[in-house]
């Protein structure tokens, strides 16, 4: 299914653009504070959001990846990113999101992953998720825990330069 638009009430999840490369790397993805606990590096150069993009946008009818950009509903002003991609070897839907420092702890990222979920149940029909955040990052866990995960065991992530490891709290959800 295409990526649909999602309204919540203080955000509408859009599809990502080629054209939204600029605002993402300026915005979050060149700073450290957001891929601190995440598999990605630290973009060095507008060109590795580019890269980053053009997977996303190019996986926009896929089945197994859903990727929306957070934006502020009255402004359009883009924040933020997040979705659900198919987990192979978990066999059910991951969720995963970053935001821009400045908008942390005001709720964002609870109420765009609880209307992603929403849409996974409802239309994707799905009744299971897991979702990973490092130990040293509480706050994503808080994000995980208010949407009804629960914590299953500690695992070893490593990221995707294939050097740094980091101890993370795997969380699933279950839907009944
Ligand atoms: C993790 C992240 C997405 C959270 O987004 P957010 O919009 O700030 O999340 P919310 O405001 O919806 O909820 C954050 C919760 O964490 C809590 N929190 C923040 N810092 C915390 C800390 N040090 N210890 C415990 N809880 C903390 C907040 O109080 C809030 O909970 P509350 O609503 O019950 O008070 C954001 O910090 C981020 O983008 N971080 C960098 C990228 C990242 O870590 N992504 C997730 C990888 S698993």
């Amino acid at each position: 299914m295409k990526t649909p638009i999602i309204e919540t009430e203080r955000m509408i999840l859009r599809p990502l653009t080629l054209d939204d490369a600029n605002d993402i790397f300026e915005r979050w993805t060149s700073d450290d504070r957001v891929s601190k606990y995440v598999r990605w590096c630290t973009h060095t150069s507008v060109n590795d959001t580019i890269g980053w993009l053009e997977f996303e946008t190019g996986n926009i009818l896929s089945d197994k990846m859903y990727q929306w950009g957070f934006t502020i509903k009255d402004t359009g002003y883009l924040f933020g990113s997040g979705g659900i991609n198919y987990n192979e070897e978990e066999g059910v839907f991951e969720l995963g999101y970053n935001i821009m420092h400045k908008y942390w702890n005001q709720g964002y990222t609870t109420e765009a992953a609880k209307a992603i979920l929403d849409f996974a149940v409802n239309e994707l029909n799905q009744k299971e998720f897991v979702s990973w955040h490092a130990v040293d990052n509480p706050a994503s866990g808080a994000v995980m825990r208010k949407c009804g995960f629960i914590y299953e065991k500690n695992e070893i992530h490593t990221k995707f330069d294939g050097v740094t490891s980091y101890d993370t709290k795997k969380h699933r959800l279950v839907v009944r």
